[in-house]
């Protein structure tokens, strides 16, 4: 599907973001290997999480939708049952990475594949540590999916610093741990999203900056009520183009706002951006509250680098659409990883930039250019990324006549009604 996008006069109105989809994935995943039921509301019924879901229906685990939430009944830790066929992850680099964690423990062999996307990510980053625990990981020669789990004895418990900052690989290692003799420590030098650990409820401690999280092996899971808040990763687009579009302000509601994930609010405001935060309180163990967004004159002058790439690393395309319609110099560095995403998004954030009329410099680890706020409206590639499509559709609002995003439907991996709320805003 190409979608048009005209510019929009003015958004306005109330939304609610579909549910967080780091939570929703490790919600089921957690609740299959729990005792009992485990009630989730506000799970993301979009590709990547329902991804995880098929492929624990494959290993057994029975799930229903009631009253618009979905229950997992849970068969305990080792309740998992062999496969008939090699487990789907379709597009979903949490599925693969975190389920990896999860069937290196168990005592039958499994496959996991993905689509051609999936399947050109690296894995070496959880085969290493996974195999450090005495997991058995089979891949291509390139360290990539298919992947082939054998069933070992028992995974030794590790200490292990992550030489990526990624909470992928941070939560492999963590649920696998939950299958090792002994207690297994993730140290990270750069905080990443931490849904895993809190949804755990596992113990972590600073020391000399360094975040360490532990697990116990064999800790009795029971199940519990998760209650996902709206996906701050997808808000961020919502709030973008509130900021960008004149006599503009969109309402926001429900909003995860772990300090984890909204670095891209700071940023944001540094850039001038109006955004205030009403009805702040902590739900089911994350906090969120109501985002309020108002049109606002954007400068940059910005360099994104170090601690803070982890927490935005979902948000660098929409907060490079900002920079474009600011005025100044944006620069984005140590974000190599951009590059291992659904697509290469350091290729993909400056090829459609550079169509809108910017010079943009590309590095290996990001990329940088200096905005007027002179652009032009053009056909854009999605290169079939949710996020690459929806922010250049958030770009297009505030560009004058009309712009195209190819294969738009790729949206449904993280947010499938995007165009239709982004429709709604429009008066
Ligand atoms: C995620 C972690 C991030 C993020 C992805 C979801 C998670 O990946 O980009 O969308 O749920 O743990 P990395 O851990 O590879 O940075």
């Amino acid at each position: 599907m190409i979608k048009s996008i005209s510019k929009a006069k003015s958004l306005r109105g109330e939304i609610i973001v579909p549910g967080d989809k780091s939570i929703s994935h490790r919600a089921v995943m957690l609740g299959g290997i729990s005792n009992g039921t485990t009630e989730i509301t506000g799970f993301l019924e979009a590709a990547d999480p329902l991804s995880t879901l098929s492929c624990y229906r494959a290993m057994g685990i029975e799930s229903k939708v009631e009253n618009g939430k979905l229950f997992i009944f849970g068969k305990g830790i080792h309740g998992l049952q062999k496969p008939s066929s090699v487990l789907d992850a379709g597009n979903s680099g949490t599925t693969m990475r975190l389920l990896s964690g999860i069937l290196a423990g168990q005592k039958f062999p499994t496959s996991i594949s993905g689509d051609q996307y999936l399947n050109k990510r690296p894995m070496k980053r959880i085969i290493d540590p996974l195999t450090k625990m005495g997991a058995k990981i089979a891949s291509t020669e390139k360290y990539t999916a298919p992947l082939n789990i054998s069933p070992v004895e028992k995974l030794r418990a590790i200490e292990y610093e992550l030489p990526v900052a990624s909470a992928q690989v941070k939560s492999a290692v963590l649920l696998a741990g939950l299958y090792a003799d002994g207690v297994t420590k993730v140290i990270e030098s750069k905080q990443s999203r931490d849904h895993t650990e809190r949804m755990l409820n596992l113990s972590t401690e600073e020391i000399n900056g360094k975040n360490i999280v532990s697990v116990t092996g064999g800790m009795k899971l029971t199940a519990k009520e998760f209650i996902i808040p709206g996906d701050p990763s997808s808000a961020a687009f919502f709030v973008v183009a509130g900021l960008i579009s004149k006599s503009s302000e969109i309402i926001i509601r429900n909003v995860g706002l772990n300090p984890t994930r909204t670095g891209f609010l700071n940023v944001l405001r540094q850039m001038g951006g109006r955004i205030r935060i009403e009805n702040e309180r902590v739900v089911a163990g994350e906090p969120i509250g109501d985002l309020i967004v108002t049109s606002s004159e954007l400068k940059s002058n910005l360099i994104l680098q170090g601690d803070i790439i982890p927490n935005i690393i979902d948000e660098i395309p929409i907060l490079s659409i900002a920079a474009a319609h600011a005025i100044g110099s944006f620069e984005v560095r140590g974000a190599k990883d951009l590059r291992n995403k659904e697509t290469d998004r350091i290729v993909a954030v400056c090829k459609n930039l550079r169509a809108m009329g910017l010079t943009v410099d590309e590095f290996e680890d990001g990329f940088a250019f200096d905005s007027k706020n002179k652009l032009f409206n053009n056909n854009f590639e999605s290169f079939d990324d949710h996020r690459i499509a929806m922010a250049f559709g958030i770009a297009s609002l505030a560009l004058e006549g009309e712009s195209k995003i190819t294969n738009a439907e790729c949206v449904n991996i993280s947010y499938p009604n995007f165009w239709d709320t982004l429709q709604i805003l429009q008066h």
